[in-house]
């Protein structure tokens, strides 16, 4: 068997002897509908993904064979009594769907993959992993809702008045008589739910169930409580609830959206060895209580008086006196299912870089980045010493914390003393975006110990890293991650922090294909599509945000309907999102063709959103969306075999460019508007003939020039810009507004020490200082979709049709950048590029997961002048020239890691200022 072994740089060939029995591949990382080992999912026939790796290259898979058994046992011995595929010709390892037995309530599925490489040897067998089925019909629902009701009732003008109130928790003692061999929670809320057993938190998970239309829907969560049960003994479940988005302030709509009542419904299935089962579901019988929470709102914040704290409320053995017996009334019409997403889960902690005291006993401390999450606060005090935290995104020049941006947003915790030696607190029902955290009533002294940042952010892991020479490029692209990380909670929303943080359709859209190269947002946009198609109107518009609580109608924002199930298809393969959401795709675009006028979509809408001093016609703007959407409906028709509809969305794109160049475009090639954003959108959508294409960049480029070589667009055409400006061969313009650091540019607000993105190109000034609070955030993440450009060009990475089964490494070296390194783990596994550029002469390394094939496009001035690991590339292992196009030698090269080296590469500058 050959295989190579690297060290460092070094690249050596080891021959090992001995028996050729198994491949030279393996199989890792299994995946159930895109997560690791999910418990309680209801997806009749659960799509399966694995990876794989080898060290050889041009390494692919001829057969697999998968197994699913209904315990570990069955599995170990070889057997699938659930499913057994056989030994499958395939090369595919994602999106295959289960094929065995039916799948029923509870079931727990254990699973592993066996595959043949190239060479026909089979894989050793994979590490096994398992998913689990949840409670499949409603009658399996045992439980009620239950919760206790406040006499506080809510707010009459809910926009004005706010109010606050403590969290109720329930509890219920048991006894098992047997010992447990499973035991597994179900549980959803009205409101917010922190389940607890036997005092422990069950779960990892915060702000579940997560958010919803509760009104169509409402998603449990389940969990393996196994280790926290006590078999043949007394046992404790209980619960705290809170507001949440169901209750609580969202937006600026104030409290009780969606209903007052808080409820929970639970449902613990104890399985015995001997194969009997026991069912604990919330009751009459359980009962409830307040304790240490005053209050806990998402945008309010939290207030947690430790003097009240009911020490054992949730272990057997609590007094229950002063309990009251619940309520059992409400009835939910809405759908419940089970959780599809990424939960909300604690990133990391994070110890603040500084404390300053502006004021007397008023202390900030710098966390040193712009997160969203808490802090946990470490105090000692006498009982009723009241500790208040406020937070803010930013400072005043005094050094107080700016928290006008926050709008209605309270953002504050209080945290009273039990006096009781050091007491530490952290909350769990809210959250903030901030980078500086005010403390006041602090007895003693603050320091850096008295804090720790606790981050939150959606369990999507990370698949992108980008680290190339220049320090801006590097700082912009950790601002886009911390950014995307404080906005993913739940639903990828706008900002972390003033009374908004809703899941605006546009911004999501523009940002989507950046967001998957930051991380796996699979799961997490399967789900947020849910909420999409929740959200759209009787009339075929998609809403401005989902969930939807205001009522706007935005094309562009309007697409997002489209344009997420088409990243989706193109990023992971994903038919299925395509298939389940088509008839409300075709019902949008059906919108858009009966509401234009010759094709021509009407003036509507929030256009190219805070865009700098250039307004683009929203008629202009609409209908490049409409061919847009059109366009990537025929191929999303094609992509699932509905191929009529391919080409009659594919016709109806023609006539629509035709309408567009006949409403909107001059012979000279103006385009109505004349902003940098109306000639994006034309090239990036393919709207223009050939003969007026190149006169679009010109103008597009001329307005750059004019505006000191400074870009001018809001949240769509920024999206678009730096692609459109590489698309139409101006790659020295795009490197000089990447590299720019003069208003407005990425570089400037880095260069006034952001580290996050901001909403606005003005944000901050050292002119004006802040921008208007009324919309002012320091954490959107909209103007961070340039990183979809950096892994496109500057490492080159992207898939080449859909799923990242064929890859594209094109590189384009430029601005001065002398080299690159970014990696991204795509749904086949590890891709790397890493470039270097000295004298004319570039490296490339690359790496190219198992089972893929890749096109590398290299920078050179013919293929004689490209070698890879010191042979001919054209006679390389595993390499085939195929032809020279736009100066670059492009070669297709199988799975592995490859060295190019290229010789007498002109280097591409940033556009200069004409002499
Ligand atoms: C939000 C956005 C959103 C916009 C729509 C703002 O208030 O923060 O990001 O897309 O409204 O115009």
């Amino acid at each position: 068997m050959k295989g190579k072994l690297r060290t460092g740089a070094t690249v050596f060939i080891v021959v090992f002897a001995g028996s050729l029995c198994w491949g030279d591949v393996r199989v890792l990382d299994l995946r159930c509908e895109y997560r690791v080992n999910p418990r309680g999912i209801d997806v009749a026939g659960p799509r399966l993904s694995w990876v794989l790796e080898s060290n050889e290259r041009s390494q692919r898979q001829s057969h697999y064979r998968i197994l699913v058994a209904s315990n570990e046992e069955i599995l170990r011995s070889g057997r699938g009594d659930l499913w057994d595929s056989g030994k499958v010709v395939s090369d595919r390892t994602t999106q295959i769907r289960y094929g065995g037995k039916t799948l029923e309530s509870g079931m727990v599925c254990c699973w592993k993959v066996r595959v043949w490489g190239g060479d026909y040897k089979g894989s050793h067998w994979s590490k096994m992993a398992i998913w689990s089925m949840g409670l499949l019909a409603p009658s399996d629902w045992k439980a009620a809702w239950i919760g206790l009701d406040s006499d506080i009732v809510p707010p009459e003008d809910r926009k004005k008045t706010k109010i606050y109130r403590p969290c109720p928790y329930l509890r219920k003692d048991f006894a098992l008589n047997k010992s447990v061999k499973r035991a597994t929670v179900y549980a959803t809320a009205l409101g917010l739910y922190e389940l607890h057993i036997n005092g422990r938190r069950v779960g990892a998970d915060y702000l579940t169930p997560g958010w919803t239309d509760y009104s169509k829907r409402i998603y449990y969560q389940t969990y393996d409580v196994t280790d926290l049960i006590k078999g043949k003994a007394d046992n404790t479940i209980g619960a705290i609830l809170s507001d949440g988005w169901y209750a609580g302030n969202i937006s600026n709509l104030g409290q009780a959206f969606y209903g007052w009542n808080l409820r929970l419904r639970a449902q613990l299935v104890v399985r015995y060895d001997d194969g009997t089962e026991v069912v604990i579901p919330t009751d009459g019988s359980w009962k409830g209580a307040t304790g240490a929470i005053l209050e806990a709102d998402m945008q309010g914040g939290e207030t947690y008086d430790a003097r009240l704290e009911m020490p054992g409320w949730d272990k057997p053995g609590f007094d229950e006196a002063g309990w009251k017996k619940v309520d059992v009334t409400e009835s939910v019409e809405a759908k419940i299912e089970a959780y599809p997403s990424a939960p909300v889960r604690r990133l990391r902690e994070i110890g603040p870089a500084r404390v300053t005291q502006p004021k007397r006993r008023v202390f900030v401390l710098d966390m040193g980045t712009n997160f969203a999450g808490w802090v946990r606060l470490k105090v000692q005090g006498k009982a009723g010493d009241r500790v208040r935290l406020r937070f803010a995104e930013r400072l005043n020049p005094d050094g107080t914390v700016y928290t006008e941006n926050l709008r209605s947003a309270r953002a504050t915790d209080t945290y009273i003393c039990k006096g009781k030696g050091t007491e530490e607190w952290e909350p769990g029902f809210t959250y903030h975006g901030f980078q500086y955290v005010e403390v006041t009533g602090y007895p003693g002294g603050v320091d850096k110990t008295s804090v720790t940042g606790v981050e939150i952010t959606a369990d999507t892991p990370r698949t992108g890293y980008f680290r190339c020479s220049s320090a801006q490029a590097n700082k912009l692209y950790r601002n886009i991650r911390q950014t995307q990380r404080a906005n993913f909670i739940e639903i990828p929303t706008d900002c972390p922090q003033r009374d908004e943080r809703m899941g605006w359709t546009g911004d999501a859209q523009i940002y989507v294909r950046t967001a998957t190269y930051n991380a796996d947002v699979s799961a997490f946009m399967t789900k947020w599509m849910v909420d999409v198609e929740d959200a759209q109107y009787d009339d075929g518009v998609f809403g401005c945000m989902a969930p939807r609580p205001h009522d706007f109608v935005s094309p562009a924002w309007a697409d997002a309907g489209v344009i997420v199930p088409w990243t989706m298809y193109q990023v992971y393969g994903d038919t299925r999102i395509i298939k389940r959401h088509y008839d409300a795709m075709t019902r949008w675009i059906e919108h858009c063709r009966t509401n234009s006028k010759d094709l021509v979509r009407p003036d509507q809408g929030f256009g190219d959103w805070l865009s700098i001093k250039a307004d683009t016609p929203k008629d202009v703007l609409a209908t490049a969306y409409f061919a847009r959407s059109t366009r990537l409906m025929a191929r999303m028709a094609g992509a699932i075999g509905k191929n009529s509809d391919a080409a009659k969305y594919e016709q109806l794109f023609e006539d629509i460019r035709t309408a567009f160049n006949k409403a909107f475009v001059a012979d000279d090639g103006r385009i109505k508007g004349d902003t940098q954003t109306v000639y994006v959108l034309a090239i990036a959508f393919d709207l223009l003939d050939d003969a007026k294409a190149p006169k679009a960049i010109d103008y597009l480029v001329a307005d750059v020039e004019k505006r000191d070589w400074h870009l001018s667009t809001g949240f769509v055409g920024t999206k678009d810009l730096m692609g459109a400006l590489t698309k139409a061969g101006r790659l020295d313009v795009a490197y000089r507004l990447f590299n720019n650091d003069t208003f407005p540019s990425w570089g400037f607000s880095i260069r006034h020490g952001a580290t996050s993105i901001w909403e606005r190109w003005d944000g901050w000034t050292p002119e004006k200082g802040f921008f208007k609070p009324s919309m002012n955030s320091f954490a959107h993440y909209s103007f961070g979709a340039v990183a979809e450009w950096m892994f496109k060009t500057i490492g080159g990475i992207d898939t080449d049709g859909p799923g990242f089964k064929r890859i594209i490494i094109a590189p384009r070296p430029g601005g001065g950048i002398e080299h690159a390194d970014v990696k991204y783990n795509s749904i086949h596994g590890k891709i790397a590029s890493r470039w270097k550029l000295a004298d004319g002469v570039l490296t490339l390394d690359i790496d190219i997961p198992a089972n893929t094939t890749a096109e590398v496009r290299l920078p050179a001035a013919d293929v004689a002048a490209v070698t890879e690991s010191g042979k001919p590339a054209s006679k390389a292992e595993g390499v085939k020239f195929l032809r020279m196009q736009d100066n670059a030698a492009v070669f297709s090269v199988g799975s592995g890691d490859y060295h190019f080296i290229s010789r007498g590469v002109k280097e591409i500058r940033s556009a200069r200022t004409k002499q």
